[in-house]
C-alpha cells in the first residue's frame, strides 16, 4: 500500500484536553444541549465552524508581519483584492473577518420582511442573520436527510414507505422513485 505523509513539516502544537465519553455525555446535559453553552476547553473536537482554527503556513505567518496597518488604503488590502478579483471575476471585493460577518452585510441588502431565503439546511448563524431582518429562512432538506442514523439503504426503504404513506394520506396516486 502506497503510503502518503503530510507534504508539511509541524513546527508548532498546542495540548488538547482530553474528555471520557460519560464526562461529555455530563458536560452536554449541563449546557442544556446547547453547543455555544459549552466552554471550548470542554470540547475534543470541535466542529462548530472552521474560519481560522487550522494550522497556518510559515508563509502566512510571515504575511502578518509583511502585512501594511494602515487605517486607509493599505497596500495589503490592494494586493488581496487583486488576487480575490483574478480567482472569482468578481467586480466588487468586501473582505469581513468572519462568515458571519458576511451574513450580516449580504442579508440587510437581500433580506427583509416577505422574502424567502431557501437552503438546503441554514447554518445556525445564516439563519439568525436572515430572520433578524424578518425575511423568512427556509430548509428544504428531504426527509431522507433528517436521518443521517439510518444506513442508506434502510433509509430509502424507510423512505419509499413513508412516501407511500403520505401519498395514500393524501388520497393520490404518485408515483416515486427513491
Ligand atoms: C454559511 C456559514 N455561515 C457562517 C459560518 C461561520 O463562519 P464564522 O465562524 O467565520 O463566522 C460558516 C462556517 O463555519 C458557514 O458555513
Amino acid at each position: 500500500m502506497k503510503t502518503i505523509i503530510e507534504p508539511f513539516k509541524i513546527k508548532s502544537v498546542e495540548p488538547i484536553r482530553f474528555t471520557t465519553r460519560e464526562e461529555r455525555s455530563e458536560l452536554l446535559k449541563k449546557a442544556g444541549y446547547n453547543t455555544f453553552m459549552l466552554h471550548a476547553d470542554d470540547v475534543l473536537i470541535d466542529l462548530l465552524t472552521d474560519s481560522g482554527t487550522s494550522a497556518m503556513s510559515s508563509m502566512q505567518w510571515a504575511g502578518i508581519m509583511q502585512g501594511d496597518e494602515s487605517y486607509a488604503g493599505s497596500k495589503s488590502f490592494y494586493r488581496f483584492e487583486d488576487v480575490v478579483k483574478k480567482i472569482t471575476g468578481l467586480k466588487y471585493i468586501i473582505p469581513t473577518h468572519q462568515g458571519r460577518a458576511s451574513e450580516k452585510i449580504l442579508f440587510f441588502v437581500v433580506g427583509g420582511e416577505g422574502k424567502y431565503i431557501p437552503n438546503n439546511t441554514h447554518f445556525d448563524t445564516t439563519r439568525a442573520n436572515i430572520e433578524f431582518t424578518n425575511a423568512e429562512a427556509v430548509d428544504l432538506l428531504n426527509e431522507e436527510g433528517k436521518h443521517p442514523e439510518i444506513r442508506r439503504h434502510l433509509r430509502v426503504i424507510w423512505i419509499s414507505k413513508n412516501l407511500r404513506v403520505s401519498s395514500r394520506k393524501k388520497g393520490k396516486k404518485i408515483s416515486h422513485s427513491v
